[in-house]
Parts: C-alpha cells; structure tokens; sequence
C-alpha cells in the first residue's frame, strides 16, 4: 500500500523509534499520523494528532481505537527492556510480557476491525534480533520471541481481511533503549526507512541490520552451536 495519503498509529511515539517512524511517515506524505504516547504533551510537532495511549491498559487502548477510526496503518513500537534474565525477578518478566506481548496484541485485537474496515491496511509489530536467539536478557527475548509468535499468526488471521502483517527485526539502535551499549547500532532513522520500503513494497519482514540478518542465516545450526554449549555425551 501506499504511504502518501494513509493515516497511521505508531505507539509509543514520543521518543527513540518510534519518533522516527512518525516522521518518516510524515516526510512520506501519510495524510494523519496519530502519534500514541502514555504522556501526549511530549508530542510537540504540530503536524502529529496526539493520542494518549498505554499499551498495558485496556480500557487506553479502547478509547484510542475508538477515536482512531481511520486508521489503515498501525506501527506496534512501544516497548521496554529491563536486562532481566528469563529466571529472574518474575514480576520484570511479567512486565515484559505485559508490554512486549499483551500490548502488541491488545493493540492488534482492537485495530484490526478498523484496519479491515477501511480496506485491509498494514500493521507493523517492532519485534528484535532476539525474537531468533536468547543469549542475554532473556526476560525480553522471551517476549520478543512470543511476539514473533504473536506477527506469524496475526499475518495468518488477518489474511482474510487483507491486512499485510510485517515483522521488523534489528541488533541495537541508538536510542534511549540501547544508551548503556558499546558496540554497533543502527541509526532508528534506517530501521524506520526500511519499514516504510516494506509497507510500501509488501514485504513481511524487516531484517534491518548486519546482526539480525547473520543471526537469521545462523538459525538452521544446532542448540551447541548457535549458544556455545558443551557437547553432551551418553552418561
Ligand atoms: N533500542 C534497541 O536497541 C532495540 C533493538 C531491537 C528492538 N527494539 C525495539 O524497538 C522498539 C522501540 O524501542 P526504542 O529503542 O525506541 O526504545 P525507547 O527509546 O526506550 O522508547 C520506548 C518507547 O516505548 C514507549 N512505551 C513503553 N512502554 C509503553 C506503554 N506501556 N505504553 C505506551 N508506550 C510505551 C515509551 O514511552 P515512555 O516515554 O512513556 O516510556 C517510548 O516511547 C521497542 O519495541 C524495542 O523493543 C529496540
């Protein structure tokens, strides 16, 4: 579909990726971008309709679907990263799960009506390299994986209805997110880049950066490869 003219939702727009994908959507000609924030007053640019909206809450969700009735493209963005380990503090992990998962799906159930209302449209769930491989912070690679779950399925179920589901995975991007790593990251300006190319073009996925596309080409190895395990011998 095309970007010019569509109106769109991005949550958790006030700040790191999801800023970015606001913006390209404006500079793509997107008619009306809804730009979801738990805290609006952060949105400042003129040219964004701010909507309040906490993906872990109910009752936030239904009113922004309720008064988001035109949207065709809806970017699930919003989320956190604890550095938990999957074993942890169970209430980190819950947290993941309740904005990771629960909120990419809450956010899903109630726009899909309105997606498929208004002629199928796109919905983009943000997901990680760690939806493929759980080597550190398990608490919300296991989310993300459940998320990657979550977009499969959804592609699936919305087929009938004709909305284009896309996964976009990405290593470390610089933004509040990341701000405690050394080493690589992409600039979210790219991932937002490559998003808008798939909406535009189709694509189901995302794969935006070297990590993520060596790790997808790495998958089909076994457990001791992929997470450097001792070989396991009959005692
Ligand atoms: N940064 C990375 O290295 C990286 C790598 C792979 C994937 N990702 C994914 O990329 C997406 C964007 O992350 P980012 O890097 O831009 O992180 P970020 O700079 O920490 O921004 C996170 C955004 O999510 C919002 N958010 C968190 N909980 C929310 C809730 N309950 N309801 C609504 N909004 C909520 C935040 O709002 P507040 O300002 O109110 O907290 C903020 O706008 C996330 O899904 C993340 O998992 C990030």
């Amino acid at each position: 579909m095309r970007v010019s003219g569509a109106v769109a939702l991005v949550t958790g727009a006030n700040r790191g990726l999801g800023a970015e994908f606001a913006q390209a959507l404006l500079d793509q000609g997107a008619a009306k971008v809804y730009a979801g924030a738990r805290d609006i007053s952060a949105i400042t640019d003129p040219r964004l309709t701010p909507i309040q909206l906490d993906v872990t809450d109910p009752a936030s969700i239904a009113a922004a679907a309720a008064q988001a009735q035109d949207v065709t493209i809806v970017i699930n963005n919003a989320g956190i990263s604890l550095g938990d380990p999957v074993l942890g503090d169970e209430t980190a992990l819950r947290r993941h799960f309740e904005t990771n998962f629960f909120g990419l799906v809450g956010v899903t159930r109630a726009f899909a009506p309105i997606l498929g209302a208004n002629g199928g449209g796109t919905l983009v769930n943000v997901l990680s390299v760690l939806s493929w491989i759980h080597r550190a912070v398990g608490g919300y690679a296991a989310s993300k994986a459940a998320a990657w779950a979550a977009t499969n399925a959804s592609r699936l179920e919305l087929a009938d209805q004709g909305t284009h589901v896309v996964g976009v995975h990405v290593g470390y991007m610089e933004t509040d997110m990341a701000a405690h790593v050394d080493g690589p990251k992409t600039a979210p300006a790219l991932v937002a880049a490559q998003t808008i190319e798939a909406i535009e073009t189709g694509a189901y996925e995302v794969v935006a950066d070297d990590i993520s596309r060596q790790v997808k080409a790495g998958l089909a190895a076994p457990p001791e490869v992929l997470y450097q395990l001792p070989v396991r011998t009959a005692s």
